[in-house]
């Protein structure tokens, strides 16, 4: 798959597999992120790959504990008010249980600190779908990116304390008959483009 076949085709994956994925790609995967582009090459990201299946748990109780208590108010973006509810409900997993979750955190004070981010994750994602791996954009980390608890256990891996967190992949082998990602488009129905000339 060349490199706008993977871009073309890349779809989020939310079901997966138990089993853990080759190591090598996941290498592969991070390396991918920390390729990608930084506003004045400023290599600010840190990336934290949990594999660890006790932690991972423990990261989804913690994380379905902050949403079960804030309260859902109107006009809140409508994904964090799901999150809530969920998290009320019980059982909430935020990361859909993908085996690998790597979370991607940056200095707090610096003005591409998302954009940052968001190019590894985009570069991350890309590698995945060309890896045949599945991966999805996982956003609630950086929601609760000031909740004391989330932050004490990152702290705890090494996140600086001028560091937080603006966005996090789940990847796994998607639990699909194929055990392939899905790969078709979805239509485009937004993203206008102007030409001019
Ligand atoms: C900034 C951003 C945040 C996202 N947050 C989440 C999320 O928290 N959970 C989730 O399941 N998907 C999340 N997604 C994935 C989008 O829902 C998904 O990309 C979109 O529905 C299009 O589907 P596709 O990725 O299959 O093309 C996010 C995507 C982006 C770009």
């Amino acid at each position: 798959m060349n490199a706008i076949e993977a871009i073309m085709s890349r779809r989020s994956t939310r079901q997966f597999l138990d089993a853990m994925p080759d190591e090598e790609m996941i290498r592969t995967i991070v390396e991918a992120g920390r390729a990608a582009p930084s506003g004045g090459n400023s290599q600010s990201s840190h990336f934290f790959v949990i594999r660890d299946p006790q932690v991972l748990d423990s990261l989804a109780l913690t994380v379905q504990n902050a949403f079960a208590r804030m309260e859902v108010t109107e006009g809140m973006y409508r994904s964090i008010a799901s999150s809530i509810t969920r998290s009320k409900a019980g059982g909430y997993r935020f990361h859909y249980d993908a085996p690998v979750l790597i979370v991607i955190a940056n200095q707090k004070d610096y003005g591409n600190n998302i954009a940052d981010c968001a190019c590894a994750l985009e570069n991350m994602m890309i590698a995945g779908n060309a890896l045949n791996l599945g991966t999805c954009w996982i956003n609630q980390l950086k929601w609760l990116n000031e909740n004391p608890e989330i932050l004490a256990v990152f702290r705890g891996y090494g996140l600086q304390e001028n560091e937080r967190i603006y966005g996090a992949l789940a990847v796994g082998i998607p639990a699909s008959p194929d055990h392939l990602p899905a790969r078709t488009p979805l239509p485009r129905t937004g993203n206008e483009v102007t030409c001019i000339g």
